[in-house]
């Protein structure tokens, strides 16, 4: 085995014979309890009354619990506090938990729950971005800027100017696994949690401060999320926590689940957007300069949205040169769930901002839009030398040259672009996907047919890696081989379904040149490795892959050391290969050196640890270096539509995907198709529809629509392109788990390309495009003919 073998998912046998562990699979003692939360039924509004009588006389409730029975702290925020467990007189959202129902049954708590009679004096609701900006509901007191060097100026003195605005829904997780979470009392107070959970020590620290216990008393163990997808960084705090306090409090084990109407209704999802732009082109179709206004509907609580927005500021360039630039992002606080982290982390917005802009331009400059975009890009990197210094970020005038094609480049936050690797991409996926004659074909096809007509879209990703806020790029492993040569892995990445832990698994496999067959993946513990960030950021594999391998690398060169010197050797001379060391001539089983080096009285235990090099972000005047590299892709997407009902299909999608030197190229080609078919489903058929008293409507499978499989492209070819890391990534790879995500761009730019195919103008169609937008935008193409 290499260690970049396109081996399966380890636990993928387990996956589909439904013999995986998840939470509610695990065994539970007979006297477990179940929980569930009484919800608001109001979005905004004062608490006058609770009568909680119905709800404690109902069948099987133990016990019902207020903010008022809380022992300690009421807060399961991930930031700053703001986010009480259970509601304290007022309610911010529809679905908040205002009560908790202890059971003995998971439906018994349910039923009770419903009967909870809340007397709640209601308010105007601030549901809307325009509410927001109305009554100057926002965090952080007003707008965040960011600049670099003179955007009006520039746009004013180009040949031509393009502005829009346009909006973007949220996008509901639809983890299989719903959100769920299991305490077991411990003796002398101490509390073990079991919980579906992307960030296991965000949990033991929250859990933690609810008992009123030190976090050496909590322990939380993760084995495996059924998927996670960023609704798992900070959304299982409030299960976790209840079950804690609830297990402390009857001294019984205590599990909840939520069902999946309550889990869309509680959980926050992703921000939608509003983001208008104008910019400035030269008659190339340069862009000269630009200004974003990103509005980002946060909900009632901060939970992670100001790096979520950060992000999206931090991805308003993309893929392109911006030599004048002006981001503005507004974070609005709404009387709705609390928008949280989701795949892409802000990123996809605002990526989406700027391919919007860059396919009105294309259109209304009469310039073919991958053209367009190629004109814009960053300057390819040059070879594999170091980088000279970076141009001042934002020299406030034009006496600097900043001409694009003085090199080096930097984005509007004025990090150095070292790895530019769209040129080559964009090359060759054009070629494989033959985009040239597909486009005439799409042409001739749409003068020829008035009913269906089809449309073909393209779009690049560059995707900044790193946690923004540097100091959570650090990772801890702990690694022990036994005496019979097996060994043990541990790391604090969690495992949500995309193959972490396989990937790192082959690294401890590499390290000691032994099969895969002898590492046994193991449950993340928060008593093996301390102080872990969430598996968040797409870092996970190159966070706990770097510190897994330290940790092998140490019991290896202590093994190295001991045999070396039993055979008065040196101990370069001993070598790790085939499941065999072999030192001074003798052969021995890894199994056989193990042993020996028990006997010799060597540690075979080590811990690793890894923080990621180079960051230096400033994120109040937003510059600085945030990311440690880029990953890259591109897509190339074909549709048909029918313009009698707005109905379409994904015919072909073409995907060339950046994963530097692969570490398991058939787990990244499903991150490429998984991340490609969920973005698609974000900016095409999943809406999420909230009424006029903040209600949300579609909070079921039935009204919410994600991509089913038979959804996914008809034609889907998917390749990774041959590159390997600049930096010095663990075995030179790159990040996979979110870039692709905005793939699904070139989906909706498609289907905005068979909607302009109806008329003149520059189709107004707004994110997700369903079939009800998408009908509706060639109407008004066609009412202005
Ligand atoms: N893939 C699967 N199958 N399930 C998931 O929940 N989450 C995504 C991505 N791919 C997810 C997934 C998100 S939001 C992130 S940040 C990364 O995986 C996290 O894992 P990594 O850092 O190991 O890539
Ligand atoms: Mo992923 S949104 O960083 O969990």
């Amino acid at each position: 085995m290499s260690v970049t073998s396109p081996l399966p998912h380890d636990a993928a046998r387990l996956h589909v014979t439904g013999a995986a562990r998840y939470i509610d699979d695990i065994p539970t003692p007979r006297d477990a309890l179940h929980l569930a939360f009484g919800l608001s039924p109001v979005a905004r509004g004062k608490i006058e009354a609770m009568d909680l009588a119905a709800v404690r006389a109902a069948p099987g409730v133990l016990a019902v619990m207020t903010a008022e029975d809380l022992p300690f702290a009421n807060d399961v925020s991930p930031s700053v506090h703001d986010e009480p467990l259970l509601a304290v007189d007022r309610v911010n959202y529809v679905g908040q938990p205002v009560f908790l129902v202890v059971a003995e049954s998971h439906l018994a708590a349910r039923k009770a729950a419903k009967l909870g009679d809340l007397t709640i004096t209601e308010e105007a609701p601030i549901l809307t971005i325009d509410q927001a900006l109305a009554a100057d509901s926002r965090f952080e007191g007003g707008p965040v800027i960011w600049s670099k060097g003179d955007a009006a100026t520039a746009i004013a003195g180009a040949a031509h100017v393009v502005e829009g605005a346009f909006e973007m829904g949220g996008q509901e997780h639809f983890y299989l696994e719903g959100q769920a979470a299991l305490a077991l009392p411990q003796e002398g107070g101490d509390m073990l949690v079991h919980s579906s959970t992307q960030h296991p020590t965000e949990i033991q620290h929250k859990v933690a401060e609810a008992l009123g216990l030190a976090m050496h008393a909590v322990r939380v163990e993760v084995r495996r999320m059924g998927g996670g997808f960023g609704g798992k960084e900070s959304q299982g705090n409030a299960l976790a926590v209840s079950c804690a306090i609830a297990a402390r409090a009857t001294g019984r084990p205590c599990k909840m689940r939520y069902d999946r109407d309550d889990d869309m209704v509680i959980t926050g999802k992703r921000h939608d957007f509003r983001i208008t732009y104008r910019a400035g082109f030269d008659a190339e179709g340069r862009i000269a300069g630009v200004e974003f206004v990103q509005y980002a509907r946060c909900g009632w609580a901060m939970d992670l949205s100001l790096p979520v927005a950060d992000r999206a500021m931090l991805h308003a360039d993309n893929a392109y040169l911006l030599p004048h630039a002006r981001i503005e992002s507004h974070r609005l606080k709404t009387n709705t769930q609390s928008a949280t982290a989701y795949r892409g982390f802000g990123g996809p917005q605002g990526v989406l901002g700027i391919e919007r802009l860059m396919d009105h331009a294309a259109h209304q400059l009469g310039i073919e839009p991958v053209e367009l975009r190629r004109r814009n890009y960053y300057a390819a990197a040059q070879g594999g030398a170091a980088p000279a210094p970076a141009e001042p970020p934002r020299s406030s005038s034009g006496q600097k040259k900043t001409g694009r094609d003085a090199l080096p480049q930097s984005t509007p936050y004025g990090q150095v672009i070292e790895d530019f690797e769209l040129h080559g991409i964009t090359a060759a996926l054009l070629e494989s996907a033959d985009y040239d004659a597909r486009k005439q074909a799409v042409a001739q096809w749409n003068s020829a047919h008035g009913a269906i007509k089809k449309g073909i879209g393209f779009s690049p990703v560059k995707f900044g890696i790193s946690f923004t806020l540097t100091h959570l790029n650090q990772a801890g492993a702990l690694v022990h081989v036994y005496q019979d040569g097996s060994v043990h892995l541990n790391h604090g990445g969690t495992e949500m379904g995309q193959g972490l832990f396989q990937k790192v698994a082959q690294v401890a496999a590499s390290r000691f040149g032994i099969g895969l067959g002898a590492v046994k993946i193991t449950a993340t513990d928060t008593a093996k490795v301390p102080n872990t960030s969430a598996t968040a950021a797409s870092s996970g594999s190159d966070l706990n892959g770097m510190a897994v391998k330290a940790a092998c690398d140490e019991i290896r060169d202590r093994m190295a050391a001991y045999l070396a010197e039993q055979h008065q050797t040196s101990r370069k001379q001993v070598r790790f290969v085939d499941d065999q060391v072999e030192v001074g001539g003798e052969v021995l089983s890894f199994a056989e050196a193990a042993a020996r080096c028990y006997e010799g009285r060597v540690s075979l235990s080590a811990t690793g640890f890894y923080k990621t090099p180079k960051l230096a972000w400033d994120r109040l005047k937003g510059t600085g270096r945030p990311f440690y590299y880029f990953a890259y892709g591109a897509a190339v997407t074909e549709v048909a539509v029918d313009t009698r009902s707005g109905e379409y299909r994904i015919l072909r999608a073409d995907i060339l995907h950046d994963a530097g030197a692969s570490l398991n190229p058939a787990l990244d080609i499903g991150q490429v198709e998984g991340g490609y078919v969920q973005g698609a489903g974000w900016l095409t058929t999943e809406e999420l529809v909230w009424d006029d008293a903040g209600r949300l409507r579609t909070h079921a499978p039935s009204t919410y629509k994600i991509p089913a499989f038979s959804d996914q492209p008809d034609i889907f070819n998917v390749a990774l392109w041959d590159g390997r890391n600049r930096e010095d990534t663990i075995y030179r790879s790159k990040a996979v788990g979110e870039p692709p995500f905005m793939l699904g761009i070139s989906a909706f730019l498609a289907l905005s390309d068979a909607v302009a195919s109806c008329g003149a103008a520059y189709p107004d169609l707004d994110a997700p495009a369903t079939p009800e937008r998408v009908w509706a935008a060639i109407r008004g193409m066609r009412d202005e003919l």
